[in-house]
């Protein structure tokens, strides 16, 4: 359970993404926000943002401190909140959305598609990323080779990178095995760098392609093209926080 406490009424209309500071006081002097039915005019005033009823211009404020979502990364783009020469996951979202400075719980590569989310619930994202935690992440590949049933079986005991680090157990499925090419699922429960094509690269193998699919309890969604983004529903984010 969150503490409830009293924020100033200009700080929570920033925060909602209403203006900023110097216009939101402005608008609280105009007489055009209410709170709990009663027009206010100091910016200043006390309130709770989660029991206290504000409207501005008469739409009533949905507040909320924390946001939730799941973006379909394409390639191309980093996994940070900003870099000096390339575009970064946050670039992809709206504004309406950016201001609550949301940022990736994790890193895909570069060149990796797939599920990641992104929030500013900083304890919800050292929870995912505890080692502790095993929180298990899955990815679908397409793998230079053909993919075999003892490196199935080595996955399934962990195997030694190159550094000598040896993984945790990794459930690996094999989809389709062709002598050029292979697809695979592959699940592991840890989240060193580059860690799917280190596990690969471990086996002689190279990954062509990488996506991931799923995250904890979080499937990637399938109506999300690249690029794509959506709002986890309530029930996702209490599955995440279990
Ligand atoms: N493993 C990798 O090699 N790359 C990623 O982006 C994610 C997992």
């Amino acid at each position: 359970m969150t503490k409830r406490k009293k924020q100033r009424v200009d700080k929570i209309l920033v925060h909602m993404g209403i203006g900023t500071r110097k216009e939101v006081k402005k608008l609280v002097k105009s007489g055009r926000v209410m709170v709990n039915q009663e027009q206010i005019s100091d910016p200043g005033l006390h309130i709770d943002p989660q029991l206290d009823q504000i409207m501005v211009d008469g739409e009533p404020l949905h507040y909320r401190e924390y946001i939730y979502l799941m973006l379909n990364k394409p390639a191309g783009i980093i996994s940070a909140t900003e870099d000096r020469f390339a575009k970064v996951v946050v670039d992809l979202l709206s504004p309406e959305f950016q201001h609550f400075a949301p940022f990736p719980v994790g890193r895909l590569d570069k060149d990796t598609e797939g599920l990641l989310l992104l929030t500013n619930d900083g304890a919800l994202a050292h929870q995912l990323l505890s080692p502790k935690k095993l929180v298990p992440k899955t990815y679908y590949a397409k793998i230079a080779g053909k993919v075999t049933e003892a490196e199935v079986e080595l996955f399934h005991q962990g195997v030694t990178l190159e550094d000598g680090y040896k993984t945790m157990p990794g459930q690996l499925k094999i989809l389709t095995a062709g002598d050029r090419q292979s697809e695979i699922e592959l699940t592991i429960y840890e989240g060193k760098f580059h860690q799917v094509k280190r596990m690969f690269a471990a086996v002689g193998k190279k990954v062509l392609y990488l996506k991931r699919i799923a995250m904890g309890p979080l499937h990637l969604d399938p109506s999300l093209a690249l690029g794509e983004y959506r709002e986890l529903t309530s029930e996702e984010v209490q599955l995440l926080k279990k």
